[in-house]
């Protein structure tokens, strides 16, 4: 590079910094984060850690590359970071086949770069969650290994084993979720073991307490080294009816394309699975201010309440599901759903997710098409004005999208080649972290990553929109430093507002005399709302808001197409 490029390369970085740092509102600290329950009042984000940040340039992100990018996090008002699996696997289902429970996998680093990442974030006051997966390990495992080599060997008991019904025939009708029968033969012993999902995914079983004590020792030995938790993965299908009895069938086939059943003999066995898990939360209390979050897929918000424990004594955070099942922008449904966990009967916290790993992005799955990023930006104020803590996805605060594969010989994921072309599988939202408008987004430098880079990479990127009042990632931070700052949001009371309107949602948050108002219009249209009766004023302040608003009248507020706005309310 000849001295004048570089000179105006400097130039540029320069500016673009300083223009990222004016634009960036001041992140407010968190109150509550050295506080027993400050997960309450905190924002996770979840990192898919193959696909966050590449420092070595082999293709696939690592430990270091999360290191790395600690300050943008700290920066976007993150309190804990839940890095799905990194423990060492044949990453058969992406690190959800765990081989080893108490090490990291090469391909992400090393226990050493764990720790640091652990200290590093503390020093930001960024908590480290792990996810552990207690359902299966990998057949890989040396558990499994053992298991699998005789009848007599101690580790035998630590999965299920059983005879087939008949020579070549399973023990039962049971289909694996990740399609096929549940069961696989393993000719040494002639016995089947089971396997809810992938049949390189054994399920243990947590009748056997030494299967109990072994995972309550990694829990201890995690939350030694200074993480503050675990994400627990697939907890509904921890126990299987013991008498195998078989699934009844359901109508049509299933995503494989094999006659559907329903589930009901090899999950949901929930007396059990509460339980083991206020169990588990007996663990996690020996270590202070440590947190358990689920995997809670439920089909009512009373069976998610469930999960709290009969004395709050279970799970802290059963995560909220029942948003990543709405396709549409109907605000009738948020609110119904939004007001049956706000009063769930156990009284417990709400937690809101609105994409992950395994389900297509919000921003794809609310956009229309045309008006993606403003969809995206009020999905957002809906996410983070709520009562209830907030797990973002990473890439969803630039408004990233699904990349989906186009062709079933590029699919990584291998439900996706199994299911294809009617399931995809979970490529599209694992595409590499957009950092900035060099090659490969800047996830690394210039290696072949392991998914391909979303298209719009050049234009929806961390640097470009740090740089833009106006942007998605702007307006995430907004958010999170009000959310942190006005106490109505912080630990304020919901109310739902103008509860029969079908095109706006809208809500009020109150504490210690103040009102603040969010209204989502969630249509294409200009709206207009009446909320001064029901918020006991009619002016007020706009605290954040997606479209300037010509004037602050809850009489007659008028909100453009997918406008957020967030109003203090004058008395
Ligand atoms: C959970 C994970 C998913 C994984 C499955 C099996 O649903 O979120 O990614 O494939 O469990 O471990």
């Amino acid at each position: 590079m000849s001295t004048l490029r570089r000179l105006f390369a400097l130039l540029l970085l320069f500016v673009s910094t300083t223009l990222a740092q004016a634009a960036a509102p001041a992140m407010p600290p968190n109150r509550a984060a050295s506080q027993a329950d400050w997960w309450k009042h905190a924002v996770f984000y979840e990192i898919y850690p193959r696909s966050f940040a590449d420092t070595n340039n082999d293709g696939t992100g690592d430990l270091n590359g999360i290191t790395a990018h600690l300050d943008y996090l700290k920066s976007l008002g993150v309190d804990a970071i839940w890095i799905a699996p990194c423990f060492p696997s044949p990453q058969v289902d992406f690190g959800y086949d765990v081989s080893d429970y108490k090490d990291i996998d090469p391909k992400y680093g090393t226990l050493a770069d764990m720790d640091r990442l652990i200290a590093e974030g503390r020093k930001r006051g960024i908590k480290v969650i792990l996810d552990f997966v207690v359902n299966h390990t990998s057949d890989k495992h040396a558990w499994f290994q053992q298991s699998a080599s005789s009848k007599t060997n101690p580790y035998r008991d630590f999965y299920i084993w059983r005879d087939g019904r008949a020579p070549g025939a399973p023990p039962n009708n049971w289909s694996s979720a990740f399609g096929g029968a549940s069961w696989k033969v393993d000719s040494r012993t002639n016995q089947w073991y089971y396997h809810f999902f992938y049949p390189e995914q054994p399920d243990l079983n947590w009748r056997n307490p030494k299967v109990e004590s072994a995972m309550f020792d990694t829990a201890r030995w995690w939350f030694r080294r200074g993480i503050y938790g675990f994400r627990l993965d697939a907890v509904d299908t921890l126990f299987e009816d013991p008498a195998l009895t078989d699934n009844p069938p359901a109508e049509g086939k299933d995503a494989y394309d094999a006659p559907a059943q329903l589930h009901v003999n090899d999950k949901n066995r929930m007396s059990e699975v509460h339980a083991e898990l206020q169990k588990l939360r007996k663990v996690t209390d020996e270590f202070q201010g440590r947190v358990l979050i689920g995997e809670t897929w439920t089909e009512t918000p009373a069976q998610l309440a469930e999960y709290y424990g009969p004395h709050n004594d279970e799970l802290q955070m059963p995560m909220y599901f029942n948003f990543m099942t709405v396709n549409k922008l109907a605000p009738q449904v948020f609110r119904e759903r939004v007001e049956a966990i706000e009063h769930n009967r156990s009284n417990g916290w709400p937690v809101y997710v609105l994409s992950n790993h395994d389900n297509i992005r919000h921003i794809d799955r609310y956009g229309d098409g045309q008006h993606n990023v403003a969809i995206a930006k009020m999905m957002a104020a809906m996410l983070l004005t709520l009562r209830g803590t907030a797990i973002l996805y990473y890439g969803e605060e630039i408004a990233m999208e699904n990349n989906d594969p186009k062709r079933r010989e590029d699919v990584q994921d291998i439900i996706g080649r199994l299911g294809w072309p009617r399931e995809k599988g979970r490529d599209g939202e694992r595409t590499p972290m957009q950092w900035d408008a060099t090659e490969n987004a800047g996830f690394n430098r210039g290696a072949k990553t392991w998914m391909p880079v979303g298209p719009d990479y050049k234009t929806t990127n961390v640097a470009t929109e740090a740089a833009d009042r106006d942007s998605t990632l702007n307006w995430y931070r907004t958010l999170i430093a009000l959310r942190r700052s006005e106490p109505a949001l912080y630990d304020g009371s919901y109310t739902s507002l103008d509860a029969k309107n079908d095109k706006v949602f809208s809500y009020a948050r109150k504490a210690g005399g103040r009102t603040v108002i969010v209204s989502l219009n969630m249509t294409a249209m200009p709206q207009t709302v009446s909320l001064a009766d029901e918020a006991g004023g009619s002016h007020g302040r706009v605290l954040a808001s997606t479209n300037a608003l010509k004037a602050v009248d809850l009489g007659n507020l008028k909100l453009e197409p997918f406008q957020a706005v967030v109003i203090e309310v004058e008395k």
